[in-house]
């Protein structure tokens, strides 16, 4: 296999095996899937950024809005002093507003699986807030069984915004929930933003935007494989296909085969059929109800929770 192997670190190789197997078995099985997380490197990363810019993407605007408004009520439930333990951080924006109101804060975790980015933002953020302790953690916040010691002793507030949580299968979000409640300990807290049900049509422009912006996202997936993976997707054969399954909740996202077609990844080759879909990523939609349910089950319950007047996102303070 022609990878540069010996140009990474341990970090990065670890990445990349974990990488070639998760592919080589999702691409194995059918029906085809590649688990979201693998959708951001440094550019997939960047590419979500410019998503959040997009007319059609209300999540981020909506969610900056409701975190404008209550961002001071979050820091007076969180009391002075604490950590905030941030899991999926991407670029740490919305995350200022709350670095703004929180008092005295102790540390800053941002969690997330996109190496560099995390690298980056978290250099931009040790300059823009001076003398604020940021202690970057790399990697599957579904995997990870501690946070750094330095946090010790602080009350420990998660963060989750962007509806990440939606991202995952309700049963994955239960075995997230139990796990952050354990990092958080009994004293801790969780700050959860999540998309609400809504009008499909609106749910269907946020993922199929007229700028092809979502589709270069997904379709950074196969540059990456060709990339790390010594794979050969020709990208004009394969295209970007998201839709709402109203039945289950939520938006699907694939990439799909124009043609019949072999494409090699890794040293095993893979035959496609013309039109067969290979599913990359999920957004479910919650209602109040599913959240406090979801929450239950997790371990949690909700102490307060902030909308806007449309009632497309709602964030929720979980203890
Ligand atoms: C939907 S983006 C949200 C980014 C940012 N928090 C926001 O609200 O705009 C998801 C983020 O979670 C990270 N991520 C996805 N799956 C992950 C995983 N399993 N472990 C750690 N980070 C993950 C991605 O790299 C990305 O930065």
């Amino acid at each position: 296999m022609n990878v540069p192997l010996l140009a990474l670190d341990d970090g990065a190789l670890a990445d990349r095996n974990d990488f070639r197997r998760d592919v080589l078995a999702g691409l194995g099985r059918y029906p085809r899937a590649i688990p979201a997380k693998y959708l951001y490197d440094s550019r997939g990363s960047a590419l979500f950024d410019a998503i959040c810019e997009l007319p059609e993407y209300y999540p981020t605007r909506t969610e900056t809005a409701i975190l404008r408004d209550c961002a001071d009520d979050i820091a007076r439930l969180a009391g002075p002093g604490c950590a905030l333990v941030e899991y999926g951080s991407g670029s740490s924006v919305k995350t200022r507003l709350l670095l703004d109101a929180m008092v005295d804060l102790h540390a800053y975790v941002p969690i997330d699986i996109s190496r560099q980015h995390l690298d980056a933002t978290a250099v931009r953020l040790r300059h823009d807030y001076d003398g604020l302790r940021v202690d970057p953690v790399s990697g599957d916040y579904m995997k990870l069984d501690a946070l750094p010691p330095a946090i010790n002793g602080a009350r420990r507030i998660g963060f989750f915004p962007g509806s990440t949580i939606g991202n995952l299968t309700p049963e994955e979000a239960i075995l997230f929930l139990r796990r952050a409640r354990r990092l958080l300990r009994a004293d801790g807290a969780l700050v959860l933003g999540v998309d609400l049900r809504k009008d499909p049509q609106r749910l269907h422009a946020a993922y199929n935007d007229a700028a092809g912006v979502t589709a270069q996202f997904t379709l950074n997936l196969l540059r990456r494989m060709n990339r790390e993976l010594d794979a050969n997707f020709d990208l004009s054969a394969f295209v970007h296909d998201a839709f709402y399954n109203e039945a289950e909740g939520r938006i699907e996202i694939y990439f799909r085969s124009l043609r019949h077609q072999e494409v090699r990844v890794a040293g095993r080759r893979f035959v496609f059929a013309e039109g067969e879909r290979v599913h990359t990523e999920y957004s479910y939609k919650y209602d109040e109800a599913g959240i406090g349910a979801l929450a239950g089950k997790g371990g949690f319950s909700i102490e307060r929770s902030w909308t806007d007047p449309a009632r497309l996102f709602a964030v929720v303070f979980l203890k």
